[in-house]
């Protein structure tokens, strides 16, 4: 097993997969549905955790060394922690990392760690709770933030919080998410907002990555800090003498698309290639019938299919809309 490697033709190797357990949400964020639909694969069409092993063994024996869990919200999904330790325990899997908006960290903190999920991404767009509550359909701010304070007793070494900043919308509190670093080991990750979902109602909010570090060094002295290895397309930076970190994710100004290492499969067993890729694999025949080959040459094709780069502006994609929620991010 060891020394597989997955090298699309573009020659990157494709080392990471995301992979979506729940197109379901306890939230409702503006921008992660399209407009009015609420399209949760039911029960039935959303792979089971056999399903999802065997995809994540297969995954790995092919060259694939890190995965993140995703959604929808993963918490909500039944068993996610069983899920998760099964999943940890894969030989040949280096880091298993899961991404939430937080709402049930704080009851679950402790039995992510021990399941042995290694890092914590957390989505959350503002500090104000009526504001939170406006921009997620009525979402509850305390608990999010008492999930992030429980989540560092519980040893998760670094959190980072990623906050997708929309103009107009909460690009007035880059400076105070900034601030939560100066004194805690998180990082803060300021994403930019990528028109996916509702291309028609919600072009032009897009606020640019270079600006946003502009707008932060005016405030404070930002010193540039190192790639990570496994690590994302973040550009991160300290702010001198702080605890913690503030990145740029900046998916629409600048391509990191040269760099890219992921795959991704839906909650309903769906592999994509990029984010913006218009040619899907559907993996379940493969994953009903237990055809551990067809899946290899299927996960194959997915990284062979993987585009150069994608065309996403601030205006659109050119693609059709689709559900953050079912992707994953
Ligand atoms: N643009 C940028 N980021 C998005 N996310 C969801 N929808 C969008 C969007 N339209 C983010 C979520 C989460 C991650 C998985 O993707 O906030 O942090
Ligand atoms: Fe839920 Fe995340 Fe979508 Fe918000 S962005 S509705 S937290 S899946």
């Amino acid at each position: 097993m060891a020394g597989m490697s997955l090298l699309d033709p573009f020659g990157r190797k494709v080392n990471y997969l995301r992979l979506s357990v729940t197109g379901r949400c306890n939230l409702r964020c503006s921008y992660c549905r399209p407009a009015g639909g609420d399209e949760a694969p039911t029960a039935g069409e959303i792979l089971s955790d056999d399903d999802l092993l065997l995809l994540a063994r297969t995954a790995v024996g092919l060259g694939i060394e890190k995965i993140r869990v995703t959604g929808g919200e993963p918490l909500v999904r039944k068993g996610v922690v069983g899920l998760l330790s099964r999943l940890a325990a894969i030989p040949g899997l280096k880091k298993l990392v899961l991404t939430t908006n937080g709402l049930h960290l704080k009851e679950s903190a402790e039995a992510l760690r021990r399941a042995g999920v290694e890092s914590l991404n957390v989505s959350l767009d503002t500090l104000r709770p009526d504001r939170f509550a406006r921009i997620t359909g009525g979402g509850d701010l305390r608990r999010v933030v008492e999930g992030i304070t429980r989540a560092q007793e519980c040893g998760f070494p670094y959190i980072k919080i990623n906050a997708v900043v929309m103009q107009g919308i909460n690009d007035d509190e880059i400076e105070e998410f900034a601030a939560l670093t100066l004194d805690r080991p998180l990082r803060v990750r300021f994403i930019e907002y990528m028109p996916a979902a509702a291309a028609d109602r919600t072009h032009g909010i897009t606020v640019p990555g270079e600006e946003i570090l502009d707008r932060l060094s005016r405030r404070y002295r930002l010193l540039p800090m190192g790639k990570e290895e496994l690590g994302g397309p973040a550009r991160y930076f300290r702010i001198d003498g702080s605890a913690g970190a503030v990145g740029i994710i900046t998916p629409v100004s600048c391509h990191f698309c040269g760099d890219c290492n992921r795959i991704r499969v839906t909650s309903g067993g769906v592999a994509k290639g990029c984010l913006f890729s218009l040619q899907d694999i559907d993996l379940k025949p493969f994953l009903r019938r237990g055809n551990a080959e067809g899946l290899r040459k299927a996960l194959q094709d997915v990284v062979q299919g993987k585009p150069d780069r994608h065309l996403l502006s601030p205006e659109g994609f050119g693609g059709k809309p689709f559900a953050m929620s079912a992707v994953g991010g």
